[in-house]
């Protein structure tokens, strides 16, 4: 059982076992959107579904994700230190299974799974059908234990389809990550 509990819960494996339920629940509350998280080293590429995904300063323009150790994503974004962020189509939800592990790359056809991309001005994927994207280059990866938090500062970005376009939330799909 992880820790730490409040005071007010009883040193007992049911109280603690009640709590962490709760603590799951308040935290699969938060609001939260859906990205697909691009990455690059060398010519290898990935495209990866996170919805650990926040800004997090203005000056400069920091962004920063959430990534598990044990993703191929973890692995690219380490080594390259980029990302791209991409921001789906509320219409294109059915994308979001297809990015829960390492994706084909299909360099004749410019595919991610099927999926149609080009490489931004950092190197990382970029969907085409994304509503936008941001590109990042890594400037602090945090250590979190089993997840890194990559913090990267915004070095390109754009729409590629009308901005008042609906962008993808978790909360538009029956799934959940966190807890
Ligand atoms: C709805 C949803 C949200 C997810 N959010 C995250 C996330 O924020 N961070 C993360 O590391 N993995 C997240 N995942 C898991 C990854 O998409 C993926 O399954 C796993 O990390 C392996 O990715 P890889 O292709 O880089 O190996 C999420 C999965 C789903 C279905």
């Amino acid at each position: 059982m992880i820790g730490p509990f409040p005071p007010r819960v009883e040193e007992s494996a049911p109280a603690q076992e009640e709590y962490d339920r709760e603590r799951r629940r308040v935290l699969w509350a938060m609001p939260y959107g859906l990205y697909v998280v691009g990455s690059r080293a060398g010519e290898r590429r990935n495209g990866m579904t996170l919805n650990w995904a926040s800004q997090v300063s203005f000056e400069p323009k920091l962004i920063g994700i959430g990534v598990d150790k044990h993703a191929f994503t973890h692995e690219l974004i380490s080594e390259g230190r980029v990302f791209s962020l991409n921001l789906i189509d509320r219409e294109d939800r059915a994308i979001v299974r297809k990015f829960t592990k390492p994706v084909e790359v299909d360099l004749e056809r410019w595919t991610l799974n099927g999926f149609p991309f080009h490489d931004g001005s950092t190197g990382a994927p970029i969907l085409d059908q994304a509503v936008a994207y941001l590109e990042c280059a890594v400037r602090n990866p945090v250590d979190c234990g089993g997840h890194t938090f990559f913090i990267g500062e915004v070095v390109d970005c754009g729409f590629q389809k009308p901005e008042d376009t609906p962008v993808l939330r978790m909360e538009d799909t029956r799934m959940s990550y966190g807890g």
